[in-house]
């Protein structure tokens, strides 16, 4: 009923022919893969040559962070027009690295997530605990605050997909367990049926992130509420990246 969306996060990563070097190998192993989505998230500086590279292709393209406005004096950023541009359709938000290394908080990161939808891309929200608050016990609590709070002003019939990443589990090579993936991700689901119904709760893709490899992604791709994977640093190779995208269903 979801389509599996597998997305690779390059963070800041990859020059410019380096990051077409790694395209043109991912086009070469993907090509026959039709029953899934996949979606490549390079650095700004490679999306308008990561674009041309793509036409014919299926991989998707998206952006790893944006600003909320469509122009103007705002130093250093990037708008959804800009995005949109360059042939993304979708765009990262809220990070645990936008989050916890640049401040970003609930606020700001929903005001992203409406002007993202507004303008036709698709916000991949990222929710997250961390590690003391999980001992806490409190992993429940700080999801919820996250998925109402970035969600808020959207609607049932608006496009998102939620990734949850566990920030222990990001670049630590700890990764969640399958089970312990599946209860928090059938606690977003939870949420969304809450927010939106029941219909469009069992629409939204909710996404595994945090050491996805090779080698655990059929373990959590599996599990009845993992709809895709934000992959980061295995997304950095065209070999551990495909491999994933083709796991074995
Ligand atoms: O966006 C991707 C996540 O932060 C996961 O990164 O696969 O390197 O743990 P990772």
């Amino acid at each position: 009923m979801r389509r599996l969306l597998i997305a690779g996060n390059w963070k800041m990563n990859k020059t410019v022919p380096e990051a077409i070097e790694l395209v043109r190998g991912l086009k070469e192993r993907l090509k026959c893969v039709e029953d899934r989505d996949v979606l490549i998230c390079p650095p700004f500086t490679a999306l308008y040559p990561v674009s041309k590279e793509l036409e014919g292709s299926q991989i998707l393209l998206g952006g790893q962070n944006m600003f909320y406005e469509e122009k103007g004096a705002f130093t250093g950023e990037i708008s959804p027009l800009m995005l949109k541009d360059v042939g993304c359709s979708f765009v990262i938000l809220g990070h645990s690295e936008r989050r916890h290394i640049f401040g970003e908080d609930d606020k700001l990161i929903n005001k992203k997530v409406i002007s993202a939808v507004k303008h036709g891309l698709i916000p991949i929200l990222c929710v997250g605990e961390r590690i003391e608050e999980r001992e806490e016990g409190r992993t429940e609590e700080v999801i919820e605050k996250q998925v109402r709070e970035g969600l808020k002003g959207l609607s049932s019939k608006d496009e998102f997909v939620i990734a949850y990443e566990p920030v222990w589990a990001i670049g630590t090579g700890k990764t969640a367990t399958p089970e312990m993936a599946q209860e928090v991700h059938s606690f977003i689901r939870e949420i969304l049926k809450e927010l939106f119904g029941e219909e469009k709760a069992g629409r939204v893709r909710v996404l595994y992130g945090g050491s996805v490899k090779p080698e655990n992604a059929k373990g959590l791709l599996e599990m009845p509420d993992i709809d895709g994977a934000l992959v980061g640093g295995a997304s950095l190779k065209a070999e551990s990246f495909s491999a994933i995208v083709q796991f074995d269903r």
